[in-house]
């Protein structure tokens, strides 16, 4: 059959993976899905880095978005990072010109999804993003396929894998937050800015594309109450020991149904989880997310949310769903009729 050309924008921890599972797992994407994927064409900032993984048979451009326009190119995976700059002016240039996007990119998600997600469909195209959302845990698939004949009650869970490995690594080893996180940045789980970690940024940005795929509502980061975990001691977690509990940063969207109020709260903050909980146990830089369906129940699915191995194995997974021809809406329902979410009363957080 024809291959599914890619170009891939951005060559640190999440596009070397890729190139690297396509080339190591050929033999299964083949078992599952009969049309080769292939990559093309590359970009990244500096072109003499060495990156461990032979680049050699693929063109080379300077400009990211050159990508789009690369008569070789069907499909732009956009793994730069940012919410504007070169990666917005590339899916952008990408949608304009027929051609499908696959992103790892939850912070552009957040600020511009549900945009994107219109000029997408108007275009024809696919803009997929299971990476975006807890690494290599298929929540985005799940919710939108396995879990899709729910009304969804609410969603919570891990969503930032550097913030649980430094809650986990400073309770079993009582080492200092800063040690830890430098420790998360070298095993490539942080966000170029780490504060977008600990501050609860990027969990918030994952919650708020999670709510948007679960009510089909739009994306609305704005409305997000956040807090991170920068003030947590590591006296804080002892006593949370002590008591039976265990300290996570969860982000928590739920649809409030009283009468005259209807509307979805979003909220990301450190919680007490009592011990025996199952999401107490998901630790390092395991993610986990709960949802709660009026059919299913409750469901929770848990896999690691960082780093190059999980983190290519989503962005190669939706890549395999447009190579089959499996090209649906950004969320769950078409982007032109999504709501927005109703603003919270005041006083109300
Ligand atoms: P890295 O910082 O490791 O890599 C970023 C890459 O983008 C680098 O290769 C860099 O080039 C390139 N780049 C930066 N600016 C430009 C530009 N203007 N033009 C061309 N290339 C550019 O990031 P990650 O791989 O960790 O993350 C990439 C994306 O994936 C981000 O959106 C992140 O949020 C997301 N993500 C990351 C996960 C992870 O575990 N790391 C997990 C899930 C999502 P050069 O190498 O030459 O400097
Ligand atoms: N910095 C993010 C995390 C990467 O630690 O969860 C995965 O999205």
């Amino acid at each position: 059959g024809r291959a599914l050309r890619v170009g891939i924008a951005g060559l640190g921890t999440v596009g070397v993976g890729v190139v690297r599972l396509l080339a190591e797992n050929r033999d299964i994407l083949l078992q599952h899905c009969p049309w080769p994927i292939e990559v093309t064409a590359v970009s990244a900032r500096d072109r003499r880095k060495n990156r461990d993984v032979d680049l050699s048979k693929f063109d080379w451009c300077d400009d990211p978005v050159a990508l789009a326009d690369h008569p070789k190119v069907d499909v732009v995976v956009e793994v730069i990072g940012g919410s504007g700059g070169a990666a917005k002016a590339l899916i952008e240039r990408a949608i304009a010109k027929g051609k499908h996007v696959v992103t790892a990119n939850k912070a552009l998600l957040a600020e511009h999804g549900t945009a994107l997600a219109r000029s997408a469909e108007q275009a024809g195209v696919a803009l997929a993003y299971e990476a975006a959302v807890a690494g290599g845990i298929p929540i985005i698939k799940s919710m939108r396929e396995g879990l899709a004949a729910n009304r969804i009650e609410h969603v919570y869970g891990i969503l930032n894998g550097t913030c649980n490995y430094i809650l986990t690594q400073m309770r079993e080893t009582g080492r200092e937050f800063a040690d830890v996180l430098a420790e998360a940045q070298q095993l490539g789980y942080a966000e170029a800015d780490p504060s977008f970690d600990v501050d609860g940024i990027d969990a918030a940005h994952k919650l708020s594309i999670l709510t948007a795929v679960a009510f089909g509502c739009e994306v609305d980061f704005a409305g997000i109450k956040i807090s991170g975990i920068r003030n947590v001691s590591a006296m804080d977690i002892e006593y949370a020991s002590e008591l039976g509990y265990r300290i996570k940063l969860l982000g928590l969207s739920r649809l409030i149904d009283q009468g005259a109020e209807r509307r979805i709260e979003q909220r990301v903050h450190a919680c007490m989880v009592p011990q025996n909980a199952l999401i107490a146990k998901v630790d390092g830089v395991y993610n986990a997310v709960v949802t709660q369906g009026n059919f299913v129940g409750q469901n929770v699915a848990i896999g690691r949310g960082a780093g190059q191995g999980p983190t290519a194995s989503a962005v190669v997974s939706d890549l395999m769903d447009i190579a089959r021809g499996r090209i649906l809406p950004a969320f769950s329902a078409p982007a032109d009729t999504l709501k927005k979410i109703p603003a919270a009363p005041e006083g109300s957080h």
